[in-house]
């Protein structure tokens, strides 16, 4: 079997606000595979953004370690960080977050241009064809529907084919018929590009999409569930 292509061991997150301690997470462990979806379940507070931040590099554990590919997310210095996070990790949120000043094609050719690569109008035409929206390419997001601009933010997250795809409450904002598109996406993923797909929701129709399922409650895991 690989070696996972991401990993929490261990990981404690505390946040300390006016002297306040929060334990947001608990010693939580988990492994995650290529081609997979695993869903992050349990009430709000819980600590699943928490997690997504750790598990995309944005933030650090306060104790245990996160691997991205065998390195250690902490261990590495803010070059490297930034090379992770262009290339190996794209992130789709609840509110799409494109940047209301782009076009489509130009919200999902981005991270391509920060990443210095070529081509980035063809593979940028690519994805948006991928998500159904090849002629919205030069629509504003404000021209756009909930659920196309989240299919515009899922091309973005994955335009630069990044390893690990981090959703947090990707259909939370949506319609159930947007909503259905949105996780279609995202199964294609990790089925069509081979993503490590994480995602944080409250929608059962969402949950059912994943593999894996992990509950968690107060900041640690209280059931896996595998499908
Ligand atoms: N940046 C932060 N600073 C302080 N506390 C935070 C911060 N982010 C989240 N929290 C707290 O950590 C806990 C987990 O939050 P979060 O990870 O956002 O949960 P969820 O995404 O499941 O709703 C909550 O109690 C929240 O208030
Ligand atoms: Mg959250």
């Amino acid at each position: 079997m690989n070696p996972p292509r991401l990993e929490l061991r261990r990981v404690t997150k505390i946040y300390r606000t006016n002297g306040q301690k929060l334990e947001a997470l608990r010693d939580i462990s988990l492994a995650f595979e290529a081609a997979s979806v695993t869903a992050l379940v349990g009430r709000s507070g819980c600590g699943k953004t928490t997690l997504l931040n750790l598990a995309g590099a944005m933030d650090f554990p306060t104790s245990g370690e996160v691997l991205i590919d065998g390195a250690v997310t902490s261990a590495l210095d803010e070059d490297e960080l930034t090379v992770l996070r262009r290339k190996r990790v794209g992130f789709v949120f609840q509110f799409f977050q494109l940047l209301p000043t782009l076009t489509a094609l130009e919200n999902v050719e981005l991270p391509l241009l920060l990443a210095g690569s070529p081509d980035s109008v063809e593979i940028a035409n690519e994805r948006l064809r991928w998500v159904g929206l090849e002629d919205k390419a030069r629509a504003f997001p404000y021209q756009l529907s909930g659920g196309q601009m989240q299919r515009v933010a899922i091309a973005r997250a994955l335009v630069h084919s990044p390893q690990i795809l981090i959703a947090d409450e990707p259909t939370g904002n949506l319609d159930s018929a947007s909503s259905e598109q949105v996780l279609r996406l995202l199964e294609e993923s990790a089925g069509k590009f081979g993503s490590t797909v994480v995602m944080a929701t409250h929608s059962p129709e969402a949950a059912a999409i994943a593999q894996r399922r992990v509950r968690m409650r107060d900041g640690q895991i209280t059931t896996v569930e595998e499908s």
